[in-house]
């Protein structure tokens, strides 16, 4: 697969792989092309047996100002059920090998969720974070609600969720969301200096322990009746519930259209 929206270095420096968000003129916003080929080069990355660490970058500007807005305007809720682009996150999210993020200016809504579905972040002070769906009439969809309510507790969550806000690498680092907070000029040189500690230790146990820590958040039952919950609704937005319904009351059998 040729990469058009991410640079990808394997041997970025001894056992430690790069892959860049490239898309600097849309502030490296996620399209659905973007994040096919970063689940591609993830999994090309996690089969190779040098790569013992992965660090994920933007440029000084932005990390990624979200999931490509442009892209997404025009879809129905059953277009998206459709395309299922969220299937592709669940893939990168089961990458093996460790990951950081090494963010620089803005990091929001999909940009923010992709900070967070990596193992740990540094952030250079010029970092912004932010979940702003709400401001878009819409609610963070690439896992926003659980793994920073996960990360920084209900309050602050609800407040960044529900305002739009942005905070800072400062505040994001006192509130838990980030490792550590470094001059801008030196984020990345901060990103591989943690990867190649990582790097140093027995591949085998960092599998094991990466996939132990992220144990601790998978769902109990009542996050699991939620989603099915939601899925529900979901439904209620196709014609095919419409029809089936209808069907059912006027005793005959419907005909599903897949809308
Ligand atoms: N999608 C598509 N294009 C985007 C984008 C996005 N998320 N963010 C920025 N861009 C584009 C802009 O449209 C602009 O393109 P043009 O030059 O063609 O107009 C270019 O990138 C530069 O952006 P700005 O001119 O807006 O730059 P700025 O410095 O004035 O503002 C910003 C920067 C505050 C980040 C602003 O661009 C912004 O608010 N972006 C949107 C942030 C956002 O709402 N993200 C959430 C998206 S929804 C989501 O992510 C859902 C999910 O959970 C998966």
């Amino acid at each position: 697969m040729e990469f058009q929206f991410i640079l990808v270095e394997a041997n970025y420096q001894p056992n430690i792989a790069l892959v860049r968000l490239n898309r600097p003129k849309e502030l490296n916003a996620l399209n659905l092309q973007l994040m096919l080929e970063m689940k591609e080069a993830l999994a090309q990355l996690d089969a190779n047996e040098e790569v013992r660490c992965i660090i994920i970058t933007g440029n000084e500007q932005a990390f990624a100002a979200g999931a490509d807005i442009k892209q997404m305007e025009s879809k129905t809720a059953i277009d998206l059920l459709k395309i299922d682009q969220f299937e592709t996150w669940d893939q990168i999210r089961k990458t093996k090998k460790p990951i950081i993020a090494a963010v620089s200016g803005f990091a929001l809504g999909g940009g923010c969720e992709l900070a967070m579905t990596c193992d740990m972040i540094i952030a250079a002070e010029s970092a912004k974070f932010g979940q702003p769906e709400i401001k878009l009439g819409i609610m963070p969809g690439a896992g926003g609600t659980q793994r920073l309510t996960k990360a920084v507790g209900k309050a602050m969550a609800m407040e960044m969720v529900l305002t739009g806000k942005f905070i800072g690498a400062e505040e994001a680092k006192n509130i838990g969301l980030v490792n550590r907070v470094v001059p801008d000029e030196v984020y990345l040189d901060e990103a591989v200096k943690l990867a190649k500690e990582i790097a140093q230790m027995s591949p085998v146990a960092v599998r094991l322990a990466k996939e132990s820590v992220l144990k601790a958040f998978d769902s109990g039952l009542q996050e699991g009746l939620y989603f099915e919950r939601k899925n529900f609704y979901m439904c209620f937005a196709s014609e095919d519930q419409k029809e089936g319904m209808n069907a059912f009351i006027e005793k005959r059998k419907p005909v599903f259209k897949g809308n």
